[in-house]
């Protein structure tokens, strides 16, 4: 069995995009695999956080991923500050990666720009990303197309220490899908959607009204063609939508060109609510049932027992070939 480790920050709004590109993800992979799911807190102070509303988006994310269908008799889910070997192993891979090549993260690069001084914790994000993956001995990271850059470095970080100590970490790769991988913002398809855009149309959110989820993709930007085909370029908009449509309903772009053939875009837009009503209608019920409830504390409380069993293991063979400690 292979194992899987993904995480998704606590910092609300939890929408369309990162259900596409990763969550849905997380359910189908742990049928064959051994999956460990993260609610990264750590990587959410990176930016200004209210505490009292940070310890409710951890909760808000955790009732989330069970309510897609996360089971925790299947898999570990956990708080990542709840296993202190992140933060441990986030240091040892600092000193073996470098200022160059995490300047050139666009990640960083497009928070910290026009801003007077930027974070640290924001600089070197991307290795504790690195770490929450490598202290499982991960062999798959289930994750949109904006988290290419860092899988990259955090394989670039692996290789480097293999090659320079004992071989103390398994290299890990990327799982991106095709539909989905990059869901753009409704009300410009040249941004990826967002859980800081200001516009609250700007995304679909998983637990948005029906109201809201009507109005945001009623008013999507469109173009003028009036013709539903899949042209990333030309029609960035409607392939967007088409996108959106695919990964929920399971039809392919061709499949959803000929059944629109000669409609126009507002019988299309109607379907889409439809369905998206439909896919979030399940999850938003499941939410409910378990946000407040003593179980998902229990869950989480147990993930992270899992969780620090296997990452003690990792963090005993890198003091081993890094000489840290005594014996
Ligand atoms: P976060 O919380 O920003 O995003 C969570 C996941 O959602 C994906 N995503 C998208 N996919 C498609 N279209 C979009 N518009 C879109 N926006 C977001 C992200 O790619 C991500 O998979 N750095 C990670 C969190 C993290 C992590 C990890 C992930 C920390 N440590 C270790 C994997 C492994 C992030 O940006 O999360």
């Amino acid at each position: 069995m292979a194992r899987v480790f993904s995480g998704v920050q606590p910092t609300g709004n939890i929408h369309l995009g990162n259900y596409l590109g990763a969550l849905k993800q997380f359910v189908e992979l742990q049928e064959d695999n051994e999956c460990i799911y993260c609610i990264v807190d750590e990587h959410a102070i990176t930016v200004p956080q209210d505490p009292k509303e940070l310890r409710e988006h951890i909760l808000d994310v955790a009732a989330l991923y069970l309510a897609i269908g996360i089971d925790p008799k299947k898999s570990i889910v956990f708080v990542q500050s709840q296993v202190s070997g992140h933060a441990e192993l986030g240091w040892v891979l600092c000193c073996q990666s470098y200022t160059g090549e995490l300047s050139r993260m666009t990640q960083f690069k497009d928070k910290s720009k026009n801003k007077e001084s930027a974070g640290t914790g924001l600089f070197t994000y991307p290795v504790l990303m690195a770490a929450d993956i490598l202290l499982y001995d991960t062999d798959i990271v289930p994750v949109g197309n904006d988290q290419k850059q860092h899988i990259e470095l955090c394989r670039d970080i692996a290789q480097r220490i293999n090659n320079k100590y004992k071989k103390t970490f398994v290299v890990p790769e990327g799982r991106f899908l095709k539909a989905g991988a990059r869901v753009m913002a409704l009300d410009d398809p040249t941004k990826k959607m967002s859980k800081s855009a200001e516009n609250v149309h700007s995304r679909v959110s998983l637990l948005d009204d029906e109201n809201k989820i009507k109005k945001s993709i009623m008013k999507a930007t469109t173009d003028s063609e009036g013709v539903i085909r899949y042209d990333v370029e030309n029609k960035p908009g409607v392939s967007n939508l088409m996108s959106i449509y695919s990964a929920l309903s399971g039809m392919s772009f061709e499949d959803i060109e000929k059944k629109y053939e000669g409609c126009g875009y507002g019988d299309f837009k109607k379907d889409l609510v439809q369905i998206t009503i439909d896919a979030l209608k399940p999850i938003k019920e499941r939410y409910e049932e378990i946000r407040h409830s003593d179980y998902l504390i229990e869950v989480l409380k147990d993930g992270a027992r899992r969780a620090d069993e296997i990452a003690q293991k990792t963090m005993a063979r890198v003091r081993e070939n890094f000489g840290l400690g005594i014996k």
